[in-house]
Order: C-alpha cells, then structure tokens, then sequence
C-alpha cells in the first residue's frame, strides 16, 4: 500500500527517519509530504507512533481536471461504495495551487455533488455530510490541474494530540514543538529546559518522547481508517497494545519549563497533567533572565521559543529581551547546548553568540530558523575574534541522575 504523510516545512527528513524507523520504504521525499510504502500494521503503527505527521493520506485515484466539468466527470467515474459504505457520513478536504481554479472550498463542493449524485442514482439516497467529524474524511489534492484522492486514514490532523486543554495566545503546532525537539541532539536523557515555555507544547512532546508515549494514545474519538472498509479491529487492538506497553513510568529525564506569566503556567500545567506527564515536568514562573540549570547537571540543552515580536514599535523591546536571553545563557548554562526557536532574526542577532547551525522552518506563514548555540566554558561571542576559541570539547550526555 502507498501512503503519503503530510508535515510542516523544514521537517521532512525527520518524518521520513520516523517513518523509517517503523518499516516503512520511502518512495519519494516531497515538499511537506514524504511518500512511502508499507502493510496495513505500518499503517496503524505510524498513526499512533509518528510525532511530526500531519495527515496521513491513502491515495486512490488520480487524473487530470482542466476544469470544472472534467472534475465532476472524473469523480462520477469512481465507484464510491468501495469507500463510503451505507449509512456513512463523509467529508471533502481540498487543497490546490497552480491549477484554473484556485478556490478549495468550490472543488470540494463539486466532488461532494458528484459523489452524492452517484449514490442518488443507484440507490435514490443520498449519503450524509459531517464537514466536522465525517466517517470518511476524502482528500483532494489539485497541483497543476493534476488531482490525486486519497483517503484521510486520522481522519483530523494528527497535531491535535488531545492533551491541549487551554490555548495561550501563540501556542506552537504540536508537530512542530516535536520536530524542534526531534532536530536537536537532546539524548531523551539529559536535562531540559524551555526558559519562555508558554502553554509548555516543546516540554510535553520532549515528555512524551523521553517517556515512549506514543502521541495518537492520547487521541480522542475514533480514527479515519476505522470506519474503511478493510478495517483489521484485532490488529489495531493489538498495535495498541504493544504501543501501551512501551510507555515508561519512571521518569526518564528531567524537564523544567518556566514563564513570566503565571497565567500561561496555569495552563501549561493543566496540558502537562492531560499528558499524563506531571512527575516528568516542573514548571515555575520566572524571568528567562533568572533561568538556571537544575543543581548537579553540568550539561543539558535548553530549547525554546521566545516571543518573535509582530506588532509595529516592537523591535527596542525584542532587542532587549533577545540580549537578556544571550546573557542568560552566556552566564549561567556554560557547557549546555541551547536552540532558539525564532522568526525574528534581526532580534536574534542580540543574543551575542555564533550560532552554529540554523535550520529554516515555518511557524505559520512567519520564516523562522532553529538556531543552536553551543555554549563553552568560556562562551564564544560574535565579535571576539581575538579571543582562542576552545577546542570544541566532544558534547557530554549525562544520565538523568
Ligand atoms: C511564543 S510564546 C511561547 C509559546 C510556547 N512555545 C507554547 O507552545 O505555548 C513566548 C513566551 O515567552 C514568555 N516570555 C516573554 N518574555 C519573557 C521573559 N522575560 N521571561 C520569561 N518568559 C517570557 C511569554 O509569556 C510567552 O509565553
């Protein structure tokens, strides 16, 4: 079987390590979207195990549409009830560029009337829609007036965890969050620190991780692909199973998130104890420039996701704030790596050290880049360059204890 995993930008090599790591065989490395192959029980595996997977799609026709009529036409074309069965409802997701039209919501409206068309014609009635919680959720990707339909096996996008409980103002996508933690060298055993953690979303999916919680554990409600047609309910049950009972208990590593708003602490505490995590992180309200390592660890990494600073008349106070992060880091967590997670790069330069790589990534629509910044005994800041760098020590990973 052929699947395709859609992701965020900048993240599809770590999909495709994940996939790999499952057993899947990578057919083709897209932009956002990893095409790959594999059986039925890699299938339910990686909706419950993959943490940088959007959608999973199952694709099952493709043809050219150069317009309106040639769409309606293709789809009447399909047989349907080998993917909607009586009584259940469906939905169409459509995304498209290139192509003569450019409006999703219109062809999702076309192939809907086709489908509905051809039950109504077979069978005199109509299949239902439940644009929120279909049965069948279909997908219609249009690129270049080529459409390919697949078959939305999470039927949601798989980001929606089921452990947020409260939203701060910009809580980062959960996928994301995973694939920052993914990119950096954090061991899962070492200690880490999210100094400016917001609603805590890097802290519970480094938890998760540390911890072989395999996120669609957490998902509620059901999964697209259990109401398809070849539905293996055993072989589900018992992928879950074994998914169950690799969660560790013990706390693997020790996470440690703080804010200056109490009130984002508030709610990150309720999304971490929905995660089932409170004993994995300790969350407290402080000023990043107080940030310290826990007591014992002379390496760790710190990741985090400062504010970027949208609005007009911003940018003294995001200077400021990005040279208090820089020092913060210069001061007090020598031997640490740290990665900041940023879309403001003119701020970022404040921070007053070399980063030593930078990965382009997307928060949205807003540019952004994974910075990391190794941070020496005697740390090495833009500008000094007559100061002996060091030698660049090999990076130490200790245990959690
Ligand atoms: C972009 S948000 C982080 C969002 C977070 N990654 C999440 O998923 O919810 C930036 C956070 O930095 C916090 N912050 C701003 N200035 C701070 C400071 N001086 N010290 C600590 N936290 C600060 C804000 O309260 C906000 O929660």
């Amino acid at each position: 079987m052929f699947f395709t995993a859609t992701t965020q930008f900048g993240l599809e090599e770590v999909l495709a390590a994940e996939l790999r790591q499952l057993g899947a065989t990578i057919e083709h490395l897209g932009s956002r979207a990893v095409e790959f192959s594999g059986d039925k029980r890699l299938l339910y595996q990686t909706i419950l195990w993959s943490r940088t997977a959007m959608r999973l799609l199952r694709p099952f026709a493709d043809f050219d549409a150069s317009n309106e009529q040639a769409l309606y036409d293709a789809v009447s074309a399909l047989d349907w009830r080998k993917y909607i069965g009586p009584g259940q409802t469906f939905a169409i997701t459509a995304v498209v560029s290139r192509s003569w039209s450019e409006h999703s919501l219109y062809l999702a409206q076309l192939t809907k009337d086709a489908i509905v068309d051809q039950f109504r014609a077979r069978t005199g009635e109509r299949p239902s829609i439940d644009t929120r919680h279909p049965d069948i959720r279909i997908h219609l990707r249009m690129l270049e007036n080529e459409v390919i339909l697949s078959l939305d096996a999470a039927g949601d996008s798989l980001h929606r965890r089921g452990y947020r409980q409260a939203t701060n103002e910009a809580p980062l996508n959960e996928v994301l969050a995973a694939g920052l933690v993914l990119l950096s060298d954090w061991d899962q055993k070492s200690p880490l620190l999210d100094p400016m953690c917001g609603s805590a979303t890097i802290l519970t999916e480094a938890g998760l991780l540390a911890q072989r919680i395999a996120p669609g554990l957490l998902h509620q409600g059901r999964f697209g692909f259990e109401s398809w047609a070849d539905f293996d309910a055993d072989l589900w049950a018992q992928v879950r199973a074994e998914a169950q009972a690799q969660r560790l208990s013990e706390p693997q590593a020790q996470l440690f998130g703080s804010d200056i708003d109490p009130r984002v602490i508030e709610q990150a505490q309720l999304n971490v104890a929905a995660a089932g995590l409170t004993d994995c992180i300790s969350l407290t309200v402080a000023d990043v420039r107080d940030a310290r390592p826990p007591e014992g660890f002379s390496s760790g990494i710190v990741l985090t996701n400062p504010p970027y600073g949208e609005r007009l008349g911003d940018e003294a106070e995001m200077d400021a704030l990005y040279k208090t992060i820089g020092d913060a880091l210069k001061t007090n967590f020598q031997g640490y790596e740290a990665y900041i997670f940023t879309g403001n790069l003119a701020a970022a330069k404040r921070i007053g050290l070399k980063a030593t790589r930078r990965v382009p990534l997307f928060n949205g629509a807003i540019d952004c880049r994974l910075l990391r910044f190794e941070l020496y005994g005697g740390s090495r800041r833009v500008g000094s360059a007559t100061a002996p760098h060091p030698p660049s020590p090999p990076l130490q990973k200790r245990g959690g204890n």
